[in-house]
């Protein structure tokens, strides 16, 4: 296959690649590409050359597939620079998503043409590396250094028209792309070529303070990640250094990152993100069910969310509740976050009146029937999750898929409340509903496979990334958040302040600790669950003193007291002298002679205690992949995506050491410390989670 090929037409020559899917630089791109070049640039009946792209897009970046493979010349900087060079006028033709070194061949063309439905961009920084084929030192010339350092910082994707105000697009397409990418090098032939690497910019409107003005604004998201102020170095030698020593210094800092393990972490989340949508038994061909209505029922703090998903991607939604209050409230609530974002100029009003238009509100079941899909948000009680079924079992029209928004119950149970267990499935959204990304769909005991796949799809519809878990309590995430919880609640009986255990896991990257978050929470729905399921023997240590802390009326950030104190109106936790009087009588009632731990230990427990319960789903089946793991971890819980997720942090950690440690722990406390089996397994045939990944790939 010719994946880059070459057009005569009169004096025009277009060189198009055709790399599917997404025309990825691979070495016979880069081949091809300088080939036709060569040739072009002696050929003189060719005035002007365009570069387009055959399929969905135009070049959408290097490939990544080839990163950790030496690298084969001809390499993407000469290419770039060879187009540069080229003595007669190159025009490149883009739409789709021009992404990384694919922007990075546009940039070294001398004149851009854009499809009005084209996005640029750099994302480079997202995979843990930045721009290393001139797009670091090309984009501040041309979009000036403020727009490039937004660009390459953020990695986000420009649409066309802010892409031609900042110099990136010459002209947008009105009709054809590639007709008017001709027009475009046919006009030019008697300019010539203009080449980025030649424009000036004015050094002095970019000091020292610009730059670190411009770190402060970011300290925030780049928190932990090694890339950023690379980038943002790149950027400062933009404005200071001529192209080529620019260049030099861009290439170093790539290597740079390239050799830092975020890059790797980044790319195996980038793959792993890819992976969750393939399932066993699950094809192109299996059928899938038409879903052109949705229906939620109650319009609490999920039910709302969870709607928002379905109006925003234009899909109609019934919303039932018991009273007329609770609806108004709900629908209440849904109106007050879109206009909030029409407050940040992310919607307009139109906008705004256009998805509210999308909702019907009713309280009766029979509103229902039109329904292709059906969603359960109340209460979290197994009776009234049975008595809903039954009811939809009653109203839903035959083939309607219908789901529960639970978040430890069993689904097999809920869906042998029905008639038709098949129809079933779980739809576990993450709170807040309508900005968090991940969605745990449930497959349960009966669920038919045009139901699960039915719902991988809509979760893409919806643009959240969906990974398929088993039934078990809390599915994937919430059952290991559960151990994570009792290890940052043993670490404080044992001898840590609450604030010094959240210090140590919001320094490993977590965007808040543990205490933090449960004050968030409310430690009251902790506290009822424990009470409902009767106490466990190893909780009856680990969560004593936060049932003493709640029974003190401090049931979290809601009430302004929790395990932390708060100021009047204000969310910033503050260490409570109260809290610390409880805690101190629970460890001596113990009999625990308190001890300090370093920030690594706690960080430790807490790993630890993540990773033997990801075996533990993974070996009894509840997860396809090591790597859906980690894609609930970062996507649910915020676990730092530079690290990889924490099935990811384990392999990079080494599996035997992991065991051993975990055998360690078990020794001090056995109850709660059985290393998992695949765990042990692995670890003895010193192989890693990826190992399992890949031996089992589906
Ligand atoms: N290299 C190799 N494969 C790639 C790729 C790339 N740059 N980009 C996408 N793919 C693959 C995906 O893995 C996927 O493969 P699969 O079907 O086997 O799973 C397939 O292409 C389709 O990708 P998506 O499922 O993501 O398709 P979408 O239509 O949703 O998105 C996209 C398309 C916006 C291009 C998205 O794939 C994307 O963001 N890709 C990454 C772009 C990127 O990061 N480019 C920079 C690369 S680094 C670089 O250029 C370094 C340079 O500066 C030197
Ligand atoms: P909520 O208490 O905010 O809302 C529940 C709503 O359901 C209430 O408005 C109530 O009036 C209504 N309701 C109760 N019984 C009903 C019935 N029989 N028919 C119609 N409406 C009824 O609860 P929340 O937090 O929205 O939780 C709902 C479900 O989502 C629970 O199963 C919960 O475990 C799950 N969940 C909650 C998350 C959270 O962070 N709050 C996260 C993920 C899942």
């Amino acid at each position: 296959m010719t994946t880059v090929s070459k057009e005569i037409r009169g004096e025009i020559a277009i060189i198009t690649v055709d790399n599917p899917p997404v025309n990825a630089l691979s070495h016979s791109v880069r081949q091809g590409l300088s080939d036709h070049l060569t040739d072009l640039a002696t050929n003189d009946s060719v005035k002007a050359i365009v570069i387009a792209c055959a399929g969905r897009t135009f070049i959408a970046g290097a490939d990544i597939r080839e990163f950790g493979s030496p690298p084969k010349a001809p390499h993407l900087g000469e290419v770039v620079d060879q187009i540069e060079a080229m003595a007669k006028p190159v025009v490149a033709a883009l739409h789709g998503t021009t992404l990384g070194g694919g922007l990075e061949v546009a940039l070294s063309c001398h004149y851009r043409v854009a499809d009005p439905r084209a996005k640029v961009g750099l994302p480079e920084v997202k995979l843990g590396l930045l721009p290393g084929a001139g797009g670091t030192q090309r984009l501040p010339r041309i979009a000036g250094p403020a727009n490039a350092l937004d660009a390459i910082v953020s990695g986000r994707h420009i649409a066309a028209k802010e892409a031609l105000n900042w110099g990136v697009i010459d002209t947008i397409a009105d009709g054809d792309l590639l007709d008017a990418a001709i027009a475009l090098a046919e006009e030019k032939i008697s300019d010539g070529p203009r080449r980025t690497g030649d424009m000036k910019i004015d050094a002095s409107k970019y000091d020292q303070a610009f730059f670190d003005g411009f770190r402060k604004q970011v300290a925030k998201q780049t928190r932990g990640y090694y890339a950023p102020e690379r980038c943002i170095q790149c950027v400062e030698a933009a404005v200071k250094l001529p192209l080529a020593e620019g260049l030099k210094r861009e290439r170093e800092l790539f290597m740079d990152c390239m050799a830092n393990p975020q890059s790797r972490a980044l790319q195996h989340v980038f793959f792993a993100e890819r992976q969750v949508s393939r399932i066993p038994g699950i094809s192109k061909e299996t059928p899938r069910r038409n879903i052109q209505r949705v229906g939620i029922i109650g319009a609490g703090t999920m039910g709302g969310g969870i709607a928002m998903n379905f109006a925003n991607a234009g899909i109609p939604v019934t919303i039932l509740e018991l009273k007329q209050d609770a609806l108004e409230h709900g629908l209440k609530v849904v109106r007050g976050n879109y206009e909030r974002s029409m407050k940040r100029g992310k919607l307009t009003q139109d906008q705004v009146d256009g998805r509210m238009a999308q909702f019907t509100g009713t309280l009766k079941y029979e509103d229902l029937g039109d329904c292709d899909l059906i969603i359960e948000a109340v209460f979290e009680k197994m009776s009234i999750k049975k008595d809903v079924f039954a009811k939809l079992d009653q109203v839903a029209k035959e083939g309607a898929i219908l789901a529960s928004n639970t978040s430890y119950l069993d689904i097999d149970e809920i869906a042998a409340a029905t008639k038709r267990p098949g129809d079933v499935i779980g739809l576990h959204f993450f709170s807040p509903a309508n900005v968090m990304r991940l969605l745990e769909i449930v497959r349960a005991e009966k669920t038919s496979l045009d139901v699960l796949a039915t719902c991988v799809d809509l979760a893409k519809k919806i643009r959240k990334v969906g990974v398929v878990a088993g039934v078990c309590h809390g599915f994937i995430g919430n059952r290991m958040l559960s151990p994570y919880g009792r290890e940052a609640s043993l670490n404080v009986i044992e001898g840590c302040r609450p604030d010094e255990v959240d210090a140590a896991l919001y320094n490993f990257g977590m965007p808040m600790g543990p205490m933090t978050m449960s004050d968030m929470a409310g430690l009251d729905i902790g506290y009822m669950s424990r009470k409902e399921r009767g106490r466990e023997a190893y909780e009856t240590r680990a969560y004593d003193w936060t049932d003493r802390v709640v029974e003190a009326g401090r049931k979290g950030l809601k009430v302004g007291a929790g395990i932390y104190d708060y100021d009047e109106g204000s969310r910033v936790p503050k260490p409570s002298a109260f809290v610390q009087t409880i805690i101190e009588e629970e460890s001596a009632k113990l009999g625990i002679v308190r001890k300090s731990k370093s920030a690594d230990e706690i960080v430790e427990r807490s790993m630890m205690a993540l990773i033997n319960e990801g075996a533990k789903i993974l070996g009894e089946g509840h997860a396809y992949r090591a790597s859906d793991i980690d894609i609930v971890y970062i996507n649910g819980y915020g676990f730092p995506p530079y690290r990889g997720g924490p099935m990811y942090y384990a392999d990079s950690l080494g599996l035997k050491a992991v065991y051993e440690k975990i055998c360690a722990f078990q020794k001090e406390a056995p109850r709660w410390w059985e290393p998992a089996p695949l765990l042990e397994k692995l670890a003895n045939e010193g192989k890693s989670f990826a190992d399992f990944d890949r031996e089992n790939a589906r």
